[in-house]
């Protein structure tokens, strides 16, 4: 989703933001009644392995990333791995109690899959991992907090990773039906959103065909792995991927959603996947371009997909990048976009498309998220949309004052919802928004060196530190006054 300039509103409040001494919503226009509907969610969100830590307690079974990290830490940024992470198993309750000071509604967060199915369908439940969520579940409830669940956030049981080598082998969409069955039956009295999967249409990309996730499979040019063909096993592990979440989300209307009244959905990232969800097949385009390795819907699929349509879509959206057509003007195709005929950069003309962010493909584009938000809205007819997840880095480190004064991140924020609330005037269904994340935490093969929390985490102590984000957020959400919290200004 290419857009090419920042408005001078939001540029003139990047600018103003960096020398006021306190900074209120009101200050940017932007409340949460005038702008946006009842009803709407606002929430923070998490994912399991990148919070829990606790990866050997009670029985939960050694998943993918546990062994990925263990046996290549050098893969890993600063080596780090997620067996403490922010201990949040253990520190649950204090992690609640800082969503209800923060004002919000709901909370994302996801389900350890290796903590309910240590060794998936073929092994028993763990009743301590459905204990755990039991009690988050209510936790959350008490304090007014609506759970929003993902059932798939990257990791899965090792076991099903050896058996199936991941998404690739066919197997998974059993054990995956499986695990989200045993998830409705314990936890959907009390869940009413419900997501099969994270962004798989990256997951995919980083593990099948770049290599760099578990289980680490690429050919050249597009990495170096010990096994794997990036140019057709991406497209099968997102094959079995679809089919799994269309399985799912058939034995959750059939079977669980007239009696527990919920909805369920996926969450992607910007690019491809919804199509073949919506449409019941992978666009014409597609399948002349990938030819012989984009495997092929059965017709019983095709129907599978068709009449399981999904209750919602959860979009991930963070940035936005030029896209230039490789069919009429030359590209280096060898890329993952190559594939799609496509190149897409951050950078034209030696120019930026936004502000840079410590990831460094990330630039600040505010009217992104409109613009995304209308399309998606307009090609997949008024499904109900959630920002699922929406946020701004820092570099681990910076300086401790400027980590906590996160002037950027209160001005991302600012802009980004601003530009929401100017989608949801022009008729998007857009229902809610989670910022992504509640507190720093472990950011997969970028480890501890950077930070998107509300929250920063003193990962020594596993203190959570309000950032001036916190207080904004809080001040946007609730109206309580800033006095005690004054934001600093930048020096
Ligand atoms: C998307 C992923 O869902 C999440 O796990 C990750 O930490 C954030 N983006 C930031 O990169």
């Amino acid at each position: 989703m290419g857009v090419s300039r920042v408005t001078a509103t939001c540029i003139l409040t990047v600018v103003v933001a960096t020398s006021l001494a306190v900074l209120t919503p009101g200050a940017r226009g932007l409340g949460r009644d005038d702008d946006f509907p009842p009803g709407f969610l606002f929430g923070a969100a998490t994912s399991a392995y990148q919070i829990e830590g606790a990866y050997l307690d009670d029985n939960k079974g050694l998943n993918n990333w546990d062994v990925f990290t263990h046996t290549q830490a050098g893969r890993i940024s600063d080596g780090g791995n997620g067996d403490v992470a922010d201990d949040h198993y253990h520190r649950y309750t204090e992690d609640v109690e800082i969503l209800h000071n923060l004002g919000v509604n709901s909370y994302r967060f996801s389900i350890s899959w290796a903590r309910i199915l240590p060794r998936g369908r073929l092994g028993d439940v763990n009743p301590a991992g459905i204990a755990f969520y039991n009690r988050l579940i209510d936790a959350l409830l008490q304090k007014g907090i609506e759970p929003f669940v993902t059932l798939n956030h990257f990791d899965i049981p090792q076991e099903l990773e050896t058996r199936y080598r991941g998404w690739l082998g066919a197997g998974i969409r059993e054990e995956f039906v499986y695990y989200s069955d045993v998830c409705f039956k314990a936890f959907g009295d009390r869940v009413r959103s419900w997501t099969t999967f994270n962004e798989p249409n990256l997951y995919t990309r980083f593990q099948y065909m770049l290599g760099v996730y578990p289980p680490n499979r690429c050919s050249p040019p597009f990495g170096s792995c010990s096994g794997g063909d990036s140019r057709r096993e991406p497209y099968v592990a997102a094959h079995n991927i679809l089919l799994s979440h269309a399985a799912a989300v058939r034995n959750y209307h059939t079977n669980y959603q007239a009696k527990q009244g919920g909805k369920i959905g996926m969450v992607i990232a910007m690019k491809w996947f919804l199509d073949p969800i919506f449409f019941g097949d992978y666009p014409r385009v597609m399948k002349e371009m990938i030819s012989s390795n984009l495997p092929k819907f059965t017709p019983e699929e095709k129907k599978l997909l068709q009449t399981n349509k999904m209750d919602f879509i959860g979009i991930n959206q963070y940035t936005s990048i030029y896209a230039k057509d490789c069919i009429y003007s030359p590209c280096a195709l060898n890329t993952y976009e190559g594939n799609a005929l496509v190149y897409t950069t951050g950078v034209r003309n030696g120019k930026k498309i936004g502000r840079p962010t410590a990831f460094s493909s990330y630039f600040v584009v505010p009217q992104g998220i409109e613009s995304a938000v209308m399309y998606v809205n307009d090609r997949y007819k008024d499904t109900p949309i959630f920002i699922t997840e929406n946020g701004y880095s820092q570099h681990s480190n910076t300086n401790m004052e400027d980590l906590i004064n996160d002037v950027e991140r209160v001005n991302y924020m600012q802009c980004y919802l601003k530009y929401l609330s100017s989608a949801v005037r022009k008729g998007a269904n857009v229902r809610g928004y989670f910022a992504w994340s509640l507190v720093d935490n472990f950011e997969w093969i970028f480890g501890y060196t950077v930070r998107f929390g509300l929250y920063h985490v003193d990962f020594d102590t596993q203190e959570r530190i309000p950032r001036a984000s916190a207080k904004w957020y809080r001040d946007f959400l609730t109206g309580s006054s800033l006095k005690d919290d004054t934001v600093q200004s930048a020096p």
